[in-house]
């Protein structure tokens, strides 16, 4: 069978995010997030779940790491959570915090896995929240006194550096829409915490300077019209990305001055060593075409959009710095065998098409260093509680039980390789570039 290589160096690895995984909440000092408190808001997780357990990787990280050596994995995505590092989101550090995730890292380092770490992936600390969150000012500033402490505490061993998972969702879904922690519905609130997002960013580099590779992932997405003008999609482009994208690669904002203080997009759009994409659908305006296949969160499955996206991305932004794809994955309601065996070839068949569409790019001179799985484990999908299933491991949320799919052997595959099958006659995945 012929198969698409990737390019030597090319990096493999899956991402988690500390709230999702973790458990532990309580555990060494670790102070409490805006999700602990959201997840206590009736109805607003699906099922009344909460993070408090998640998947133990607090404590089962050695038995995680080790299951990513036996992939063949070659690096791995997570997050620290600030409650751990600064309980009240201010002030000295919380060393039992930081030694956590040191023994993480070394125990990562130890196995040949490349860890990139992210310092903000959604669990700002309560305390944080309750002088103002992200629509104050101020709680960027905090953020850069806390990426000081991680720096320190682990700019010996670590290389890679993400500020900020996903500003869009933690401004719009947070402060604007209410359906993420702190649920909070305010227009003028949410673009604040936009703004203020983007300058913790903006700090971070600054703090991260010479610490190595330093980037921020966005979530992107073509936007497309459907049943909608072309003016609609792309005011709903500008809300989703462009409020993001500008700032950051052209120092340009169309948030007021009052907002936006002198010297704040000179600082944000400092040089990046990288732009962290994730990618997992299309969005389209106003409404999705009914013929698409769709995932267990109803997220279209249309894998030439990464290629769209990137190629796009870099026609838009002719100095659009190397791209690593830090999220890219799919839901299904996967299920235990009577032999133990957890099969899903809906998820090998959407990675399959997705790492064909991201070579296709890659082909058309895109500079993407490298691919991040999500997720490792079945975790804690946010609004969704555990009810969506997002890992190449399955989880057994009752007792812990680990047991990796066929994607996740389908998967080590390709990073022990650097290679993907082309679609066979077992495995065909229609794109529309076969068309
Ligand atoms: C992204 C998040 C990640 C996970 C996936 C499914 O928006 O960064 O934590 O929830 O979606």
């Amino acid at each position: 069978m012929t198969s698409v290589r990737f390019p030597t160096g090319f990096v493999w690895g899956t991402a988690t995010a500390a709230y999702q995984v973790e458990g532990a909440v309580a555990e060494d000092g670790r102070g409490p997030s805006i999700w602990d408190t959201f997840c206590r808001v009736p109805g607003a997780i699906a099922g009344g779940d909460t993070g408090d357990v998640a998947c133990d990787h607090y404590r089962r990280w050695p038995e995680d790491v080790a299951l990513m050596a036996s992939l063949g994995l070659g690096a791995y995505r997570f997050s620290v959570a600030w409650p751990r590092v600064q309980p009240d989101g201010a002030g000295p550090a919380n060393q039992k915090g930081l030694d956590h995730y040191r023994r993480l890292v070394d125990g990562l380092l130890e196995r040949g896995i490349v860890p990139y770490l992210t310092l903000y992936h959604w669990d700002l600390p309560q305390a944080l929240e309750d002088r103002g969150g992200w629509p104050a000012r101020d709680t960027a500033y905090r953020f850069a006194d806390y990426a000081a402490i991680v720096r320190d505490a682990l700019g010996d061993v670590v290389d890679h550096w993400a500020t900020l998972n996903e500003p869009k969702v933690a401004s719009h879904a947070g402060y604007g829409e209410g359906i993420h922690a702190p649920g909070i519905r305010d227009r003028a609130l949410r673009d604040r915490a936009a703004h203020h997002l983007l300058l913790a960013h903006g700090l971070g580099l600054s703090v991260l300077s010479g610490s190595g590779e330093v980037g921020v992932t966005l979530d992107l997405s073509p936007v497309v019209p459907y049943g909608g003008s072309r003016a609609d999609a792309e005011a709903y482009d500008y809300d989703n990305h462009g409020m993001f994208l500008e700032p950051i690669l052209r120092g340009e904002s169309r948030l007021p001055d009052d907002l936006v203080h002198a010297g704040d997009l000179d600082l944000i759009s400092a040089p990046i060593d990288y732009l962290g994409v994730n990618y997992y659908r299309p969005l389209y305006v106003p409404r999705v075409p009914p013929e698409l296949p769709v995932t267990a969160v109803g997220w279209p499955v249309v894998p030439s959009g990464l290629r769209d996206l990137l190629v796009g991305l870099r026609d838009t932004y002719p100095d659009l710095p190397p791209v690593y794809i830090t999220e890219n994955g799919a839901a299904y309601d996967d299920e235990v065998g009577p032999d133990g065996w957890v099969d899903d070839p809906l998820r090998v068949a959407y990675l399959h098409a997705h790492l064909l569409a991201l070579h296709e790019a890659i082909e058309a001179g895109v500079d993407v260093r490298g691919y991040f799985l999500w997720t490792l484990l079945d975790n804690f999908e946010w609004a969704e509680g555990y009810s969506k299933r997002f890992g190449i491991v399955h989880v057994d949320h009752a007792d812990q039980t680990r047991r990796p799919k066929t994607s996740a052997h389908w998967y080590g595959q390709v990073a022990r390789t650097g290679a993907v099958p082309q679609p066979g006659p077992e495995l065909t995945w229609k794109t529309e570039s076969d068309e």
